[in-house]
């Protein structure tokens, strides 16, 4: 499934509607690769983004892939690499537009164009893993989608502590 263009003030008001939602799916159950599973699928359904899934802090130098929805993707990403390495690193958010033009993004998929990866805190500030969004065209990502995203994860962190 492609996604398709939305305007950005329906796109805030598919966040708005799905938030919620997703946190009376993952309030009641205390098992986070259910929660996280769950949020990828929710994501994906929702929007019909290409690729939605986590990847989680493993060791001081690897992420490790978790739950996604889409295909197959590379399992391990380094302290500092790729978008989801240097999202990590950096502990912001990081929306990149065209992927072509961030030096050292990881191709997981020749078909991904655009993405956006949040970082997980745990409630001391520290990153404990990232939401990666990919897309299959370039410019899928915005200030709305950050905006909303940061809120989701903040909730999926606040369940999980
Ligand atoms: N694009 C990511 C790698 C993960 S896949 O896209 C699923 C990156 O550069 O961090």
């Amino acid at each position: 499934m492609h996604q398709i263009v939305i305007s950005s003030e329906d796109k805030a008001e598919k966040y708005r509607q799905l938030i919620p939602q997703v946190e009376a799916l993952i309030g009641e159950e205390s098992n986070q690769v259910a929660n996280y599973a769950n949020v990828a699928a929710a994501l994906k359904e929702c929007f019909g983004f290409f690729w939605v899934g986590f990847y989680f802090v493993d060791s001081p130098e690897e992420l490790v892939l978790g739950p996604f929805q889409g295909p197959v993707a590379c399992t391990r990403i380094g302290y500092g690499k790729g978008v989801c390495g240097t999202s990590w690193k950096q502990k912001e958010t990081i929306v990149v537009e065209d992927v072509e033009k961030f030096p050292g993004h990881i191709a997981c998929s020749s078909l991904s164009r655009s993405e956006i990866v949040v970082p997980l805190m745990d409630k001391d500030g520290d990153v404990v893993g990232v939401l990666d969004i990919d897309s299959d065209k370039t410019a899928t990502f915005d200030s709305v989608d950050k905006k909303f995203l940061e809120i989701l994860v903040s909730r999926i962190c606040k369940n999980a502590n």
